[in-house]
């Protein structure tokens, strides 16, 4: 059990032998990390202190790419609303204390930070809804390949609440403030298409064919060249966070340092040898 749930938690007493989240790493090096929770993946505590250890794993034993998926039914229906009420005390429905909220809050972040530092590609397989904190997981993903029947929202307001696992800072950094500011101020949801016209989602596919097509485009990732497109994926989030000044001076440094990678010496060799887009990068 981590430091983010204790006694006063609502799943302390889940057996710590629970897997909500799974890892399988594949063949063509492409890891699948998948959500198993109730009848909509509800993000508790457990399952983020497991995500989060999932992640941590895949940055300190990358794969070359990975895809977070809930399954073909639903991505993940947010945090679980049954911990935002306190346990055990005379009024079944009173809202959590801040102290308990606090302990959710924190183990969002840390778990959803943790997946945004996987240093390969990641991309979240949409299905069905990804609302909430599943929205806020898809955020902290590189890209989103969404089924047609897909929806997305940051439906908290609805609660009186607003969202606490990045979805104001995210959402706003990806698709604008104004946008962000409808989503949230709204609490309404997206369709697919909607979606990909607002650039939350990259790709929309059928919804049967939701996992193939990302499982597909993450192989092109694992054939790729890992140490540069880790440098560019580090370039990019850090240089997001910084002034344009102090980005392109990251750009700089990671610039050089690819150049002292096995994928430098394998590209340009092979560019200098048998022309562009040739280079084998298993
Ligand atoms: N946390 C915990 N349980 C949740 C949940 C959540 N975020 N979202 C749904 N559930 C539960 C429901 O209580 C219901 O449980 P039950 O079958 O034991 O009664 C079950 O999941 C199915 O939900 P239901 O609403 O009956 O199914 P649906 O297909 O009509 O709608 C959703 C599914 C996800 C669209 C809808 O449940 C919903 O909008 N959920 C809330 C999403 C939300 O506000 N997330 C932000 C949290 S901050």
């Amino acid at each position: 059990m981590s430091d983010t749930a204790d006694n006063d938690s609502p799943t302390a007493d889940r057996s710590s032998t629970d897997e909500l989240v799974t890892l399988e790493r594949r063949e063509d090096a492409v890891a699948v990390v998948t959500l198993s929770h109730g009848k909509v993946n509800a993000l508790c505590v457990e399952l983020l202190d497991q995500l989060h250890a999932t992640a941590t794993e895949l940055t300190a034993d990358p794969a070359r790419a990975v895809v977070v998926t809930g399954g073909p039914r639903v991505f993940a229906a947010g945090a679980d609303i049954t911990e935002f009420a306190q346990r055990g005390g005379e009024e079944p429905f009173a809202v959590a204390q801040p102290a308990q909220v606090a302990r959710i809050g924190a183990a969002f972040l840390r778990a959803l930070n943790a997946v945004a530092a996987i240093p390969s590609p990641t991309i979240a397989a949409v299905a069905g809804v990804a609302l909430g904190g599943g929205c806020e997981l898809a955020l902290a993903c590189d890209f989103r390949v969404a089924g047609e029947n897909s929806r997305f929202g940051q439906p908290e307001i609805l609660l009186g609440i607003i969202p606490g696992g990045g979805g104001t800072q995210r959402l706003a950094r990806l698709v604008g403030v104004s946008r962000a500011k409808d989503l949230i101020f709204s609490g309404r949801m997206v369709d697919a298409s909607e979606a990909s016209s607002i650039g939350l989602v990259d790709r929309v596919v059928p919804a049967e064919e939701v996992m193939d097509s990302a499982l597909e485009w993450a192989a092109t990732f694992a054939a790729g060249p890992r140490h540069a497109l880790a440098l560019a994926k580090s370039a990019i989030d850090h240089g997001m966070q910084q002034t344009l000044e102090q980005g392109l001076l990251t750009e700089q440094r990671d610039f050089v340092q690819s150049f002292v990678t096995t994928d430098a010496a394998t590209g340009v060799r092979s560019f200098l040898a048998h022309g562009p887009g040739r280079a084998d990068f298993s």
